[in-house]
Parts: C-alpha cells; sequence; structure tokens
C-alpha cells in the first residue's frame, strides 16, 4: 500500500503532536516539515526524524505531498491554508482557522471549490466520552438540554512576566483567552447537544494590564534568570478571563469561563450538560471518566471501555478499559477519519470530523462574543 505523503508546517508545541499522532496511523508517512527559515527546518527535521526540510514555498512545490498540516500560529493560518489548497494539497488546520469571517469565509468557499479534504484540529472532540455524550444525546438519553455550564481554565500565563505571541493581537487575532481556548468550548457544546448558539453576553477582563516581555530569546530549562534590563513592559489589550451568557437555539440557556490565569489549572475543559432525563458531567484532565447524574436512581459513572460504550463512541477507542487514553490519543482518532477521506480523495459529503465550515462557525461565534463585550449588551449570532 502506497502511504499517503504528509508535510508539516510548523513544529512549536502542537506539531510534534501532529508528527505524533500521524504516526500512529497505518497509511499516513510524515515525509516533511517546514520551518521559518531553512535552518531551524533542518535542525527540527533531524530532531524529529523526518527525512526532508523546507521552508512553505519550497514545501508546496513538492507533488508527491499530498496533505498539509498549518500548525503555525493564528495569522498565517489564512494565507498558508489558501497557498497550501491552490497547490492542490488536503489541509488539516490548526483552530482558529483564521484571524477574522472574511479569511475564514474565503477559505471555506475555495475549500468547497477544490473539493480537496480540509479540516480544522477541533481535536477535544474525540476524546470518546465526549462522543459518547454526543451519541447519547441522539438517542435520546439525556432528553432536552435544559442548561450547559462549561469552562476552559489554564494557567501558563498566570505571572506577568509569562510571554508569548498569542499576547500580540497582530499574530493571534484581537481575542486571545476566548479564540485560544473557548473556541474548543463552544465547538465541543454545539457538537455534543447539537444545538446552536444564538445569543451571546461577554464580560472580559485583563488581570495584567501590561506584560514583560523578555527581549532576548528564552531558552527552555537553561536555568538562566532574565534581569530586570532585559525586558520590556508591554500593554496588554487581550482577555485573560472571560465570562460569557449562551442563549440556545431550543429557548434555553448557559454559561461558559475561560481563563489562563487559574493557578494549578493547566489545561482543564469542563462541561456539565442538564438534560430533561440526565445530567452529563465531563473533565478533560479525567477523561476516562463520564458522570452521569440522575433524579431518581443512583448517579453513574461510566468508564471509558469499549465493551460498554455505544459502538460511535467505541469506533475512538483503540484500549480497552482501564488502559486510560488521553490527550495525544485525540488527534490520532480525529486524523483517523481525516485520513479515510483523503485515500477516498475527497471531502465526503457530510464529514464526520470538523472541517472549515466549523471553523468559520466557531469563529462567527467568538467575533459575536467579542462584540457584545464591546457593547456590553446582547448580541446576535
Ligand atoms: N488543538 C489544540 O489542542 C491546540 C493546542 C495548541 C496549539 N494549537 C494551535 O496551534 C497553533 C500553533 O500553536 P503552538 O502552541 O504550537 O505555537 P508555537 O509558537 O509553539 O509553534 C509555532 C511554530 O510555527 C513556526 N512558524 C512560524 N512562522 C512560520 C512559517 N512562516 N512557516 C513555517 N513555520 C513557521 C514557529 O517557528 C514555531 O515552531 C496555534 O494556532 C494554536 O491555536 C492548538
Amino acid at each position: 500500500m502506497e502511504k499517503i505523503k504528509v508535510g508539516i508546517v510548523g513544529t512549536g508545541f502542537i506539531g510534534p503532536a501532529h508528527i505524533e499522532a500521524l504516526r500512529r496511523l497505518p497509511n499516513v508517512e510524515v515525509a516533511a516539515l517546514c520551518e521559518v527559515n531553512i535552518e531551524l527546518a533542518k535542525e527540527k527535521a533531524a530532531q524529529l526524524g523526518i527525512a526532508r526540510a523546507y521552508v512553505f514555498d519550497d514545501l508546496l512545490k513538492q507533488d508527491d505531498i499530498q496533505s498539509v498540516h498549518i500548525c503555525t500560529p493564528n495569522f498565517l493560518h489564512y494565507s498558508q491554508s489558501k497557498a497550501a489548497l491552490l497547490a492542490g494539497k488536503h489541509v488539516v488546520c490548526e483552530k482558529p482557522l483564521a484571524k477574522d469571517l472574511h479569511e475564514a469565509e474565503e477559505l471555506v468557499a475555495l475549500a468547497a471549490q477544490t473539493g480537496l479534504v480540509n479540516a480544522v484540529h477541533f481535536n477535544l472532540r474525540y476524546y470518546p466520552l465526549v462522543r459518547q455524550m454526543k451519541t447519547m444525546r441522539e438517542k435520546g438519553d439525556l432528553g432536552d438540554v435544559y442548561s450547559i455550564l462549561g469552562s476552559y481554565l489554564q494557567d501558563w500565563l498566570f505571572y506577568e512576566t509569562d510571554y508569548n505571541w498569542r499576547l500580540e493581537p497582530d499574530k493571534s487575532g484581537d481575542s486571545r483567552a476566548i479564540a485560544d481556548i473557548g473556541s474548543h468550548l463552544m465547538d465541543v457544546i454545539e457538537y455534543i447537544t447539537g444545538l446552536k448558539t444564538v445569543e451571546v453576553l461577554a464580560d472580559f477582563n485583563t488581570i495584567h494590564k501590561t506584560r514583560k516581555k523578555p527581549l532576548k530569546a528564552v531558552e527552555t530549562y537553561s536555568g538562566k534568570m532574565l534581569k530586570p534590563e532585559d525586558y520590556a513592559d508591554v500593554p496588554i489589550t487581550t482577555e485573560d478571563h472571560a465570562n460569557v451568557l449562551l442563549r440556545f437555539d431550543n429557548g434555553n440557556r448557559g454559561s461558559v469561563t475561560v481563563s489562563q490565569v487559574s493557578a494549578g489549572r493547566k489545561n482543564q475543559l469542563k462541561l456539565e450538560i442538564s438534560g430533561s432525563k440526565k445530567t452529563f458531567a465531563f473533565n478533560s484532565e479525567a477523561p476516562n471518566e463520564l458522570w452521569i447524574g440522575n433524579r431518581d436512581g443512583y448517579n453513574e459513572v461510566l468508564m471509558r471501555d469499549p465493551s460498554l460504550a455505544y459502538p460511535e463512541a467505541r469506533a475512538l477507542m483503540s484500549f480497552p478499559g482501564g488502559h486510560n487514553e488521553g490527550f495525544p490519543d485525540t488527534s490520532k482518532q480525529m486524523f483517523k477519519e481525516v485520513y479515510a477521506a483523503i485515500e477516498a480523495g475527497k471531502q465526503p459529503e457530510s464529514p464526520s470530523f470538523p472541517t472549515f465550515a466549523d471553523g468559520y462557525r466557531e469563529l462567527l461565534i467568538c467575533e459575536r462574543i467579542l462584540e457584545s463585550n464591546r457593547s456590553q449588551t446582547w448580541t446576535k449570532v
């Protein structure tokens, strides 16, 4: 069997996670990577055991590379996805799909025109128990959705000295916590419940109004302490923390909180979805368990176990119960579905995986959340 050759664009944090996930698929070969310059590309290729290293334009000239994964900072997603589609490559893009709605709209249209496979890496949909909640809701086990409570909390921007390109709107967009992690939360809520978010009321807070940007590269684990003259004070305009009230198209309500300054919360997405029959509670830091609440009987804990789950969720499990699966497995399970489509050569009619259209939908909700925060009024999606 000829394997599908893939090129990875950007090899910071998430690029290597894509590489690892792809290497666990039987029909895929990670053949090449590209970085911001050729020296770094070669260094990363040697580190990651990948044969070929390029800069972006040269990667696209490689006829044998059939698909590319865009794993670069947000401001590059639009131009790189567009160029890749125009070069005839299937595209898996990181979230958010683009920096604004116009860019996203153009990408959705272009992808549809080309017929190429297009996906956005909303990998959190691929926790098997997330698919289990979706399937239980579809089969009527949850009943009508009464209310949704969601949060996504992190602490990696807790200190004023924590710094990253995500703090700069020209690289990240006008929203930060909502665009970066709220995007996953808003996506997964609509995915599980099948509801549409129709109106939002947002209240943002920037805890650190200025941050200290290092003036020289900080080597990871170098153990070197920076001195005061090594930092510049930079004003921060994007949110560290946001609360959003939500109204859904079934007339019921929800709320979400996101924060990147919650000490001790490393990467915690929590959901509590209450229906007319049961409540589901899920925590991404303990993703092998789903709490199911009942009014008239015992509450239950469903362990991730292929023999206990619906077939739709079982399809996302590679290991038996008790053999825990986690974050790295979500990308593998998503790419399994994406590469089945790539093997077939075109975007399916109703893809099981998140597409550029889903990326557009999530940007639309995020943009309305930003508008609502600016006007401090309910805003229609
Ligand atoms: N789905 C998820 O769970 C998840 C998790 C983390 C990050 N992300 C997304 O992935 C993207 C990257 O985030 P990250 O944390 O890996 O960032 P990062 O800063 O760690 O890595 C970005 C990489 O892109 C490279 N790069 C920059 N310009 C480039 C260019 N022109 N050509 C090729 N490479 C270039 C950088 O050198 C760097 O290696 C972001 O959009 C982020 O939202 C998604």
